[in-house]
């Protein structure tokens, strides 16, 4: 299979094929991510909820992002890999933004690096495709903005959305993620843009979907948004085989003789 680029993700959206995109912070997980098929993966800023358990993506550091960015990059042998950028890595001055950017290319291996913000970054976003540098966009719900959002809250000021989608699209974004907005609004920004939209918590009518992976594995106990589809119950599954284990080794059931050495 070829791998992903930015090219491919434009004719998907020519063609209505959908995108898949999921999240992965680690090789073990990324290379089960890619081998199913997945077009995209992002390494989301979200490892701070998931991998970390902090209550919010805002203590994350780029040094984090690049040693999960690499692991993943090494598994990613079809999936287009998306480094996303922390809070505070790109907004004190381009030049920062534009060192830290380019560290996912050169130190971790990713293809494109991802930054939240609309209207506010149209500029940075240019410097960044001007320098080579692929930039996915991503508007509505800014989860680093929590606290000037007031929480995590479903965004539906319709005409600022469309300007934020509009202004990434032509400060040169190649896809733009639509988090936590009302579907009907979602799908005009979808057939107003060229670029594809990637949904959470958007609804149907976007170019693509993504999803945390943890989330729609059933892999953390942190409550899921109404968003996430839960298409297992891993952390069960995990809980039952290391129950099962404690118990054998206790009892001395394991290891049995197909696990010893004579
Ligand atoms: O950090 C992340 O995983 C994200 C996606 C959920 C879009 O930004």
């Amino acid at each position: 299979m070829q791998k992903t680029t930015v090219t491919h993700l434009m004719k998907m959206k020519s063609e209505k094929k959908k995108i898949t995109v999921l999240t992965a912070y680690d090789y073990a997980f990324a290379s089960l991510v890619d081998a199913s098929g997945v077009d995209i993966i992002l390494v989301g800023d979200s490892l701070g909820n998931v991998i970390q358990g902090e209550s919010s993506t805002l203590p994350v550091t780029m040094d984090q992002m690049i040693y999960h960015t690499k692991m993943v990059a090494k598994a990613a042998s079809h999936a287009m890999v998306i480094g996303d950028m922390p809070f505070m890595s790109y907004q004190l001055n381009e030049s920062q933004a534009l060192h830290n950017a380019g560290r996912f290319l050169k130190e971790a291996d990713a293809t494109a690096v991802k930054l939240e913000g609309g209207v506010s970054v149209v500029s940075l976003i240019r410097r960044l495709t001007d320098t080579g540098i692929p930039v996915q966009a991503h508007i509505g719900l800014t989860p680093q903005s929590v606290h000037q959002l007031g929480g995590y809250k479903i965004q539906r000021d319709e005409d600022r959305l469309l300007a934020d989608a509009k202004a990434v699209e032509e400060a040169g974004a190649f896809s733009v993620v639509l988090e936590g907005i009302p579907s009907g609004i979602a799908e005009k920004i979808t057939q107003r843009l060229k670029i594809p939209t990637i949904g959470i918590g958007a609804g149907v009518h976007c170019d693509g979907q993504v999803l945390v992976l943890h989330d729609m594995l059933g892999l953390s106990n942190r409550k899921v948004p109404k968003f996430v589809k839960q298409y297992d119950q891993l952390s069960e599954r995990i809980s039952s085989a290391i129950k099962n284990y404690c118990e054998e080794v206790r009892s001395e059931k394991f290891p049995d003789a197909d696990h010893c050495y004579s």
